[in-house]
């Protein structure tokens, strides 16, 4: 990053909520770029890198890929960003956080809000047993509530839908646990810095959208 400061903000909240449905359409109407960690993690893995062999395993069992390779990955992202952020999924721990500061203060860059976007687990745990994703462009669905047009077909590049490995109700319930025991003590971190702002991510996806761009703008 160079030139004037850029600036950014976090989605924050438990699997499930909206973070990435909300991020991508958000990003697009703001012209922000979008760093979606689970994303480049899933590219990884299909790819199967360095970074994917070694994320596959944790992704699978719902745990969380260790911090020092967070770090690198979301560092060497950030430098070849060149306007405003939305960062999906990371920070997760307080130790990412920490990090993320560093890196921005390095790249001359600030955090302008934290948006948690939280919803009840019974709407988490529905929405994720009938989310179907695209594994060749990544486009998200849900069979009930936001369903493709043909048959479990991606609208956008005619790719058969498939359901995440770690959208199993077993690591549903661990990724959950994981949110409680280590990406919530966020929510404290952020909001201690004044920049911490939730938006209920209950009901109608449009409704969410609409609470979110109020409080970003
Ligand atoms: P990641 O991909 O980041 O998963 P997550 O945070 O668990 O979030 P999800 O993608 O499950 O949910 P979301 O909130 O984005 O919901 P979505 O919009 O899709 O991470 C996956 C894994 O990668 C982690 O478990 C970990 O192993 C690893 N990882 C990633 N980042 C890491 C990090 N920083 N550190 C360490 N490890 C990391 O919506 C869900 C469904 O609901 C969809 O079907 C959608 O269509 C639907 N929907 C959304 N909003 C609505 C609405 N308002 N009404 C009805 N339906 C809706």
């Amino acid at each position: 990053m160079s030139g004037a400061p850029i600036s950014g903000f976090i989605f924050l909240g438990p699997p499930g909520a909206g973070k990435g449905t909300q991020a991508e359409i958000i990003a697009k109407k703001l012209g922000l770029a979008k760093i979606a960690t689970g994303d480049i993690l899933r590219e990884a893995v299909r790819n199967k890198t360095r970074l994917g062999k070694i994320a596959e395993d944790y992704m699978k069992r719902g745990e969380l890929v260790p911090d020092d390779l967070m770090l690198s990955l979301v560092k060497e992202t950030l430098r070849k960003i060149k306007v405003g952020f939305i960062l999906d999924g990371f920070p997760r721990t307080v130790r990412q956080a920490e990090g993320l500061q560093k890196m921005l203060k390095e790249e001359g860059a600030e955090l302008k809000k934290v948006i948690l976007i939280d919803a009840q687990d019974q709407v988490i745990i529905d929405r994720l047993s009938k989310r179907r994703v695209c594994p060749k462009c990544g486009a998200v669905y849900n069979l009930i509530t936001n369903p493709p047009k043909n048959d479990e077909i991606c609208d956008r590049c005619g790719s058969e839908l498939v359901t995440r490995d770690d959208d199993r109700p077993e690591t549903v319930k661990r990724r959950l646990e994981v949110y409680r025991e280590k990406t919530q003590a966020l929510i404290k971190y952020y909001n201690d810095k004044g920049i911490l702002f939730e938006v209920d991510g209950n009901g109608d996806l449009n409704k969410v959208f609409e609470r979110i761009l109020e409080v970003m703008t």
